[in-house]
């Protein structure tokens, strides 16, 4: 079904953004907004991912907003999404709570779908990361039109070369690092930053290579604590008596398993943790004083930087392009020097993790970069 297709004309659609926040949000909804009200096209949000349909009990002010000129006005450059966003409440894999006490898993698309139909929404913008376009991907086989838009901090998304949100968290954790880089050497101390990414390393690897890190752990690449800790004792013969260690939250050891935090009914597990476990061993190991920065959600958190704000308005833009020009069942993505539309189906069949050759990991081996393999 998804390709150019000869389709109704639209005259109103819904926008709905899921899983983690990241930078550009605002800027992607004002885009589609103006974009689909230029068309003379109505436009509703969806509140909290599709919470606002599947729960509007939840809502008292109602599940879906009307998008106007004036509700998107002074929005690209904030932080966060004025439609509200959860990582709960999956429609594929809804869980519902038994009489016996029990949680179990319901599939709430077809409902979903035929709700959005009962709203008289031609169509669908869904921006999210793999979890959300997987579900936009089903909805769209269900009978919905749909486009989505790639949206995570992780830039973990295949089809597109960047998804927005990307920039704005690597330019934050190469600014944190920096400021870290003169207190670890003033107090001639090992400083172990750990950085979000889910199962992909680019967060950390771009920078951390930016940041000149003297250490980089990444998932793709599993570490021999050893090797670190000698990487921590080399600079130390050599008059370097301190040392940069940037960790990704999905780096494990040789052999080891990822440090998780939370295992949720209905959700995506919850990575954190190992930056600790990295920093105790290293304490042992090469008996140097050794502290722990977990940037977190300060990453989610911001202005997006002008290249996201950018790519997050362009991308809408294409979206509502996309629609019009009765494109279904796509993502649009980033293809320099344009903006392409791929299938959903392979921008979600698999993740893009860092490629093992890849050039940045060769600069940054040049560089000297410890990857602890
Ligand atoms: O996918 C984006 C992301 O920020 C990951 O890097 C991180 O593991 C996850 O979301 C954290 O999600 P939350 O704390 O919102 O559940």
């Amino acid at each position: 079904m998804q390709g150019v297709m000869t389709m109704s004309k639209i005259k109103k659609i819904a926008i709905s953004t899921g899983g983690g926040d990241a930078p550009g949000l605002n800027a992607v909804i004002r885009a589609i907004v103006l974009s689909a009200l230029n068309r003379g096209w109505e436009c509703v949000g969806i509140r909290d991912g599709y919470n606002g349909l599947l729960e509007p009990e939840a809502f008292p002010q109602g599940g879906l907003i009307p998008l106007t000129r004036e509700s998107v006005r002074g929005i690209t450059h904030l932080g966060g999404t004025i439609l509200g966003t959860t990582n709960r409440g999956n429609p594929m894999h809804y869980p519902v709570q038994g009489e016996d006490g029990q949680w179990h898993e319901v599939d709430r698309c077809a409902e979903l779908v035929n709700m959005i139909h009962a709203h008289d929404i031609d169509a669908l913008v869904a921006i999210g990361g793999d979890g959300s376009l997987a579900i936009a991907h089903h909805l769209h086989r269900q009978g919905l039109r749909v486009v989505g838009v790639p949206k995570t901090i992780d830039n973990d998304l295949d089809g597109t070369v960047i998804t927005f949100g990307f920039d704005t968290a690597v330019s934050f954790a190469t600014e944190c690092m920096d400021r870290l880089h003169a207190t670890a050497e003033a107090h001639r101390r090992v400083m172990v930053v750990e950085v979000m990414g889910r199962y992909a390393g680019w967060i950390a690897l771009n920078s951390g290579a930016s940041s000149t890190a003297d250490v980089i752990l990444i998932p793709e690449i599993p570490y021999d604590i050893n090797v670190v800790a000698e990487k921590v004792i080399e600079r130390e013969r050599n008059g370097r008596s301190f040392t940069m260690v940037m960790v990704a939250e999905g780096a494990k050891p040789v052999g080891g398993e990822l440090t998780v935090q939370e295992h949720i009914v209905g959700a995506a597990e919850r990575l954190g943790g190992v930056g600790q476990k990295v920093a105790a061993a290293l304490e042992t190991l090469t008996g140097k004083q050794t502290r722990v920065v977990v940037l977190g959600h300060l990453l989610r958190g911001g202005t997006p930087t002008t290249f996201d704000r950018l790519l997050s308005l362009r991308f809408g833009a294409a979206a509502v392009r996309a629609l019009d020009e009765g494109q279904n069942g796509v993502m649009v993505a980033l293809d320099p020097p344009t903006v392409r539309y791929v299938p959903l189906e392979q921008a979600t069949s698999r993740m893009k993790v860092v490629p093992l050759n890849c050039d940045t990991i060769l600069t940054a081996r040049d560089l000297g970069i410890c990857f602890g393999d």
